[in-house]
């Protein structure tokens, strides 16, 4: 039996107006910098303006992919978040207005912590199987925040990615089979009626790596390829050091030699892009696949390993293969200017944006004209959040 080969056609990220460099909260927290820049990893994290939030981030995102391919055959609209901002509505909807989406089309929203975004992934490769003439669009959006003075809180971030999932697509065919791993624990979670995530640090780090370990043993059960099989390998990046762990981790527990070398040729290009804007949940595993395209020497028929975590927990590990011609379609240039375009807050404008709270009277409320960037939330009226497009 042949079966078509679906996956990413287009990729494109956005990130926020403003970013916090890690020197600026190693000196308020009175520790070395370097616990930052290489205990975990971190040098900056994007940080939200008083008007942005993961729809205008998202709408950042696929705003060029429609306008490059635009929006024929797009009947499905997967938006994974752990940051929306509605408990109802579907965050996607918000961007029918913001960007065009098509109205013959179902448009969700996917929560499962940091895994969401491959969730989103894998379902729009099922329904194109079913269609090829289908395409899916996929967006992963978060805005990362733990409470102010906690040992969480520089491993915050945001950043959107939006991608266009197609049959024969021009950048990366995903391949099967899956391995999974699901388990219910308590290492991160928020609830509804909290804007920070609770978060059990070393928990956290130690789940990460079993689930890690666990998908990839069910990966191998389901007849995938051999670890050695691959160029390179996307971890989710709560922050980058994690990515190195997790991989070490990986090497020893198949009884592979671990030297610093091959864990680094395994996963320096992919964390470029995750060491300047952080933890962005959903958007974080595909960010680093955006940063390894965009810097690694050729990888056309390449195999990539591609690590999924979400706390709580789900595990996915599965392979990809990376297209002839695909450097024609990257976005390069557009995704170092939207870090390097970020404004560089002090300590006092960072903690004033953290700590400010959402009206919830339901009368009008203007937002501050903070953000440089294309969609902006201009108001909260009548418990209605509106939006404007520049
Ligand atoms: P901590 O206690 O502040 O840091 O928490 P630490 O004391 O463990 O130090 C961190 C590292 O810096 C250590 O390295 C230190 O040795 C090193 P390690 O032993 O781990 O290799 N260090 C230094 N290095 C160089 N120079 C120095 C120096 N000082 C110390 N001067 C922790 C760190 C990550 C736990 C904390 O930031 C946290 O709780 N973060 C949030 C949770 C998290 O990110 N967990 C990751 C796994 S769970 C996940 O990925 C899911 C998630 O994305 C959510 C979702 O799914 O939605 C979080």
């Amino acid at each position: 039996m042949t079966t078509t080969p679906v996956g990413i056609h287009d990729l494109s990220f956005a990130t926020t107006h403003y970013a916090l460099d890690h020197a600026v909260l190693a000196e308020r927290l009175g520790v070395d910098r370097d616990k930052f820049y290489l205990g975990i990893g971190q040098e900056k994290m994007s940080v939200a303006a008083a008007d942005e939030d993961i729809v205008t981030i998202a709408a950042a995102a696929a705003a060029p992919i429609l306008e490059r391919h635009g929006t024929d055959n797009i009947r499905t609209v997967l938006l994974a978040t752990e940051t929306g901002v509605d408990q109802s509505k579907a965050a996607a909807l918000y961007l029918h207005s913001l960007v065009g989406l098509p109205n013959a089309a179902r448009v969700v929203e996917l929560k499962q912590a940091c895994y969401g975004g491959t969730a989103g992934l894998q379902f729009a490769a099922g329904l194109i199987a079913r269609d090829p003439a289908q395409r899916v669009l996929v967006i992963a959006a978060d805005i990362a925040k733990y409470e102010l003075d906690s040992p969480g809180e520089p491993t915050q971030g945001a950043a959107a990615v939006a991608m266009l999932i197609s049959a024969d697509p021009a950048i990366l065919r995903l391949d099967t089979p899956s391995g999974l791993y699901s388990a219910d624990i308590m290492d991160f979670w928020r609830p509804n009626y909290r804007t920070a995530a609770i978060v059990d640090g070393k928990t956290s780090v130690n789940a990460y790596q079993k689930a890690a370990q666990e998908a990839w043993s069910d990966y191998r059960r389901q007849g995938g390829r051999d670890l050695s099989e691959f160029a390179a390998f996307c971890y989710h990046q709560p922050f980058t050091k994690m990515a190195y762990k997790a991989h070490r981790h990986l090497l020893e527990s198949q009884g592979h030699s671990v030297d610093a070398a091959r864990i680094a040729a395994a996963i320096d290009d992919t964390t470029t892009y995750n060491r300047t804007v952080g933890n962005s949940y959903t958007a974080s595993l595909y960010l680093g696949l955006a940063s390894l395209l965009d810097h690694a020497d050729d990888l056309t028929g390449k195999a990539l390993a591609m690590i999924s975590y979400g706390s709580g927990s789900v595990a996915e590990f599965f392979g990809a293969t990376v297209q002839p011609g695909y450097r024609e379609h990257l976005r390069t240039e557009a995704n170092r200017a939207a870090i390097e375009s970020r404004e560089l807050l002090d300590y006092d404008r960072y903690r004033e944006l953290h700590e400010a709270v959402s009206p919830t009277d339901g009368r009008y409320h203007a937002t501050a004209e903070q953000t440089g960037r294309p969609f902006r939330l201009s108001a909260v009226s009548g418990h209605k959040r509106i939006y404007e497009a520049r």
